[in-house]
C-alpha cells in the first residue's frame, strides 16, 4: 500500500500518537504550540484515517457569587420565612419589607408558596410553619457544591436558572494512532521518514515558483500545496478611504456629470447683492437679519458692479422692465455692498448666469454654506448644498420635477414628493421631500427663476433651479440620527464603512 503524502506537521504529530491515547493538549510541539494548532492537525490525519479520535464531554458546576450568598447566609425563601414568623407581610410592601434584594424577593414567595411554608392570606404574606424547617433540595444542592460534589441534574438545571450556578463544559479529545497508520510506525523506528514527508508550501514565493520550474515529476508530487480558505474568519483590514461625505460628493458629481451637466464653484465670502438681491430677496427679509446670516467685518464691503446695481435698484424699487411692482421703498446701495458668508449656493448660479445669459445651458455645484443656526440633531451653522440650473429654450416645471426625481432616485431614494412652497427668486416654487424608511424628509427647494431674477441679467430662456441639503442626505444614507455624527473623527465608525 502507497503511504499517503504527509506534511511535515504531520508526521511529526503522527509520530507521537503511537502508544497510549493523548489528550490534545499533551501533543503540543514546536511547530503546534497551541492546543487549536494540535486539533487541526488532528483534524487532518483524522480524515487521512491515520488517527483515531475520542471525544469526552465533562460539565463544571461552580456557584455565581449570589448563589455563594445563598448558601452562606440562607436562601431567601428561608430568610423570608424568618421574617414572617414575627409579623406577616403585605404583599405590597414586600420590597421594603422583606429584607431581600428585589430580585430575589418574588422568587422566594413562590418558594414559600411551594414549601407549604406560607400562604398569602388577605394580601398578606403569612407563615404557616414555626422553627426552622428542614434544608430544602435546593439548599442541600448548594451545600453539596459548595463542597466540590455535582447535585442532580435536575436540581442543577433550577439552580442555573435562579442564577446560583454556572455551567461549563470542557471538552477533552484524545487522540491515538490508527491501525492504517502502522505502516508509518515502521519508518518512524527505523528513522526513514524524512523521504515520504512532503515540503508545506504555504507561501507561493517567486522563489518557489523558480525552484518548482526545475523540478521534476516526482518531485512536484511531494509538495503539498496549502489550500487557500477563502473562507476562513480573519482579522478585518480596514485600508485609507475617502471620508463617505467625500464618498458621496464624488457619486453627486457622477450623477450630474453623467446627465450633461458642467460643475461651478464660488466664493465663500460674498456680497448680499449676490447673495439675496440680485435673487429679489427683499432687503427687508427676515433671513438677512443678523441673526441668521454672518456678516463680515473684514471686508465690511464689496464693490458690487455699478451697473449690476443700479439695475437691481431699479427692479427691487419698482420691478424696473418686467412688469413687476418691485418691492417698493428704497433700495440701499450700502446694504447690497455689505460682505458675508454665502446662505446658500444660488449665489454661484446667478452668477453664471450673469456671465452667461445667452445660450442653453446645465450647470451644478457642491459647496459650502454658513448659517447662524443653532447646532442639533439636524442643524449645522456650516453645511453643503447641492445646487444647480438648467436653461434651455422651453425649460419647464416637468422637467425640473423629472430631473429632481432621476437625480434622488440616482441617489437611492426613488420615491420624492414636491410641496409647494415660497422662495422670493422663484415661481413656481417647491419644497422636495424623499421618502426614507417610510417618513417624508424633507431636502431642499427648487423652482423656475422669477422675471425680476433673470431679465436684469439678460437672461434668454427660462431657467430651472434647485438647491438641495448634502448632510441631511448623507444621514439618510449612513443611517444616521445625528447630523453632527458626520463631522466627529470616530474612527470606529469610519473604519466600518465600506468603500464604495
Ligand atoms: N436656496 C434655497 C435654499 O437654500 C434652495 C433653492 C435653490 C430653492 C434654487 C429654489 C431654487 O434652501
Amino acid at each position: 500500500m502507497t503511504l499517503p503524502a504527509l506534511n511535515r506537521r504531520q508526521a511529526e504529530l503522527l509520530r507521537r500518537l503511537f502508544g497510549d491515547e493523548q489528550e490534545a493538549e499533551a501533543l503540543r510541539f514546536e511547530a503546534c504550540p497551541d492546543r487549536v494548532d494540535v486539533l487541526g492537525v488532528l483534524d487532518e490525519l483524522a480524515t487521512l484515517g491515520l488517527a483515531r479520535l475520542r471525544q469526552e464531554s465533562q460539565t463544571v458546576s461552580s456557584l455565581t457569587p449570589r448563589g455563594a450568598a445563598a448558601h452562606k447566609e440562607g436562601s431567601p425563601e428561608r430568610l423570608l420565612l424568618r421574617v414572617l414568623q414575627e409579623a406577616p407581610i403585605a404583599m405590597r410592601d414586600l420590597a421594603t419589607a422583606s429584607g431581600l434584594a428585589e430580585e430575589d424577593a418574588k422568587p422566594a414567595v413562590g418558594k414559600l408558596k411551594g414549601l407549604g411554608w406560607a400562604t398569602i392570606d388577605k394580601g398578606a404574606l403569612t407563615a404557616t410553619v414555626e422553627g426552622e424547617p428542614a434544608e430544602t433540595e435546593e439548599e442541600q444542592a448548594l451545600d453539596a457544591l459548595a463542597s466540590g460534589n455535582e447535585p442532580a441534574p435536575e436540581v442543577l438545571a433550577g439552580l442555573v436558572k435562579r442564577g446560583w450556578v454556572e455551567s461549563r463544559t470542557h471538552t477533552q479529545i484524545y487522540a491515538q494512532a490508527s491501525d492504517d497508520a502502522q505502516p508509518w510506525k515502521t519508518h518512524f523506528d527505523e528513522g526513514s521518514w524524512d523521504e515520504l514527508v512532503t515540503e508545506d508550501i504555504r507561501q507561493i514565493t517567486p522563489a518557489f515558483v523558480d525552484r518548482y520550474a526545475g523540478m521534476d515529476a516526482e518531485a512536484r508530487q511531494r509538495m503539498l500545496l496549502k489550500p487557500f480558505g477563502v473562507q476562513a474568519d480573519t482579522q478585518p483590514r480596514i485600508p485609507g478611504k475617502a471620508h463617505p461625505l467625500s464618498q458621496m460628493m464624488a457619486e453627486i458629481r457622477q450623477v450630474f456629470v453623467a446627465m450633461g451637466f458642467e460643475e461651478i464653484a464660488g466664493d465663500y465670502v460674498e456680497s448680499a447683492f449676490w447673495n439675496m438681491d440680485a435673487l429679489f430677496i427683499p432687503q427687508d427679509h427676515p433671513a438677512r437679519d443678523m441673526q441668521d446670516t454672518f456678516y463680515l467685518e473684514r471686508p465690511a464691503k464689496l464693490t458690487v458692479d455699478a451697473e449690476a446695481l443700479a439695475r437691481g435698484k431699479a427692479i427691487h424699487e419698482h420691478g424696473g422692465d418686467t412688469g413687476s411692482t418691485g418691492w417698493g421703498g428704497s433700495f440701499s446701495e450700502e446694504v447690497s455692498q455689505r460682505g458675508l458668508l454665502r446662505t446658500h449656493t444660488t449665489n454661484t448660479t446667478v452668477r453664471y448666469l450673469a456671465n452667461h445669459p445667452e445660450g442653453a445651458h446645465k450647470v451644478f455645484g457642491l459647496g459650502k454654506v454658513f448659517r447662524k443656526e443653532t447646532m442639533d440633531a439636524t442643524h449645522l451653522p456650516e453645511f453643503h448644498q447641492i445646487e444647480g440650473i438648467v436653461t434651455e429654450p422651453g425649460a419647464s416645471f416637468d422637467t425640473l420635477i423629472g430631473l429632481c426625481k432621476v437625480f434622488f432616485a440616482a441617489m437611492g431614494f426613488p420615491e420624492s414628493r414636491f410641496r409647494p412652497a415660497y422662495f422670493p427668486y422663484t415661481e413656481p416654487s417647491m419644497e422636495i421631500d424623499v421618502k426614507y424608511r417610510g417618513k417624508w424628509m424633507e431636502l431642499g427647494g427648487c423652482g423656475i427663476f422669477r422675471p425680476e431674477v433673470t431679465e436684469p441679467l439678460g437672461v434668454e430662456h427660462p431657467v430651472l433651479a434647485w438647491g438641495f441639503g448634502l448632510e441631511r442626505l448623507a444621514m439618510m444614507r449612513l443611517g444616521l440620527k445625528d447630523i453632527r455624527e458626520l463631522y466627529l473623527p470616530d474612527l470606529a465608525w469610519l473604519g466600518s464603512e465600506p468603500l464604495q
